[in-house]
């Protein structure tokens, strides 16, 4: 029995697989490279390289390697690039999808984990979103996540699957043994950017929007540190394989930090005062989206324990200097 992660060469799901290996579980990583990295996983792991979309591929991958569960990572991210690309957007995370579902369905996969977001909720206010808020996401981001949710409720549905749906808040931070982290070499995270900018690697940071209706005018977002969201990925498919009833789950700490406020722990935990430039607002923004947090904690027992920005930042930014030492990324 094998654990298939899709995108597990990227950045959140090469901590899953590391979360995996550690508990035991047999793991295959498909992944076509676009942004992931063949040393983002461990030698003993199997590295299909390919795409999702490949029918033929995944179906063999489910047969050849006995996959009961798929934990599915493969996307693309970036809000602003899917306000410029929208078509590229639904061909990888909606159209793609698909395909995988359908090979999951054929293979007879019982377990499906699915990496939605907090961009499905869209504009809300600054209040915590819980689970059942309205879903009216602004970005094309979202939406193709938004239909992806849909598409696997309605499969689930018909065909007997289980799912689990995780809506990220902002992933940051990086593993604290220095194994792997976020290592795209254009990745616009804020947390990255920033400590980019600290390094000197980047000659300053925009912050975009200082006219947003929160307390310091910059947008508010809920950070929760990789290893946490890694190990709500366990929890979900521990709960899953106990019987648990498919459902959907927020993945933040319920704490609401501003553009500001993460530039200024940047500032201290680097102790380099880098240059910030306040620039317009961003398509796509929401100005505020902070997750309820409580559901994943009742219900998947989940237990975060990196829940500090320091911390968060401390992990990236030794990432960071670490990536700065290889010249393979
Ligand atoms: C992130 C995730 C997205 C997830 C969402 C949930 C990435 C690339 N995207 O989007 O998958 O669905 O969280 O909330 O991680 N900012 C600046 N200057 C910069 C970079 C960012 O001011 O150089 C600001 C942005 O305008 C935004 C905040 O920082 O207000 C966070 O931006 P970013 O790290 O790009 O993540 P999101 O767009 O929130």
């Amino acid at each position: 029995m094998s654990v298939l992660v899709t995108g597990g060469a990227g950045y959140i799901g090469s901590h899953m697989v590391l979360e995996l290996l550690e508990a035991g579980e047999n793991v295959v990583v498909l992944d076509n490279l676009s942004t992931g990295f063949w040393w983002a996983v461990p030698s003993s792991v199997t590295l299909v390289k390919g795409d999702m979309g490949d029918e033929a591929l995944v179906l063999k991958t489910i047969t050849d390697h006995d996959v009961t569960s798929i934990i599915h990572f493969a996307a693309k991210i970036v809000v602003p690039e899917s306000v410029a690309d929208p078509l590229g957007y639904y061909l990888n995370n909606t159209a793609k999808t698909r395909q995988l579902l359908e090979c999951a369905v054929k293979g007879g996969v019982k377990n499906f984990i699915f990496s939605s977001t907090a961009a499905v909720y869209g504009d809300v206010s600054s209040e915590p979103v819980a689970e059942d808020n309205e879903l009216t996401p602004v970005s094309p981001y979202g939406r193709s996540k938004l239909m992806t949710e849909w598409m696997l409720q309605d499969t689930a549905f018909a065909h007997g699957l289980n799912y689990v749906i995780l809506r990220y808040f902002n992933v940051a931070g990086a593993d604290p043994k220095g194994r792997v982290g976020q290592s795209t070499p254009n990745a616009t995270h804020l947390i990255k950017v920033a400590c980019q900018a600290a390094l000197g690697d980047r000659s300053s940071l925009d912050i975009f929007g200082n006219d947003y209706p929160t307390p310091d005018g910059t947008c508010l977002r809920d950070y929760i540190h990789v290893c946490d969201l890694a190990k709500a990925h366990m929890d979900a498919l521990s709960y899953l394989r106990a019987g648990g009833k498919s459902d959907v789950f927020n993945c933040g700490y319920g704490i609401g930090l501003s553009v500001q406020e993460i530039v200024n722990v940047v500032k201290k935990v680097s102790k380099v005062d880098f240059k910030v430039n306040l620039s317009p607002r961003r398509p796509g923004d929401p100005a505020a989206i902070v997750a309820k947090a409580d559901k994943i904690r009742d219900i998947l027992g989940w237990k975060p324990e990196y829940n500090h920005v320091e911390g968060i930042v401390q992990d990236a930014f030794a990432w960071e200097k670490h990536l700065k030492t290889r010249n393979d990324v």
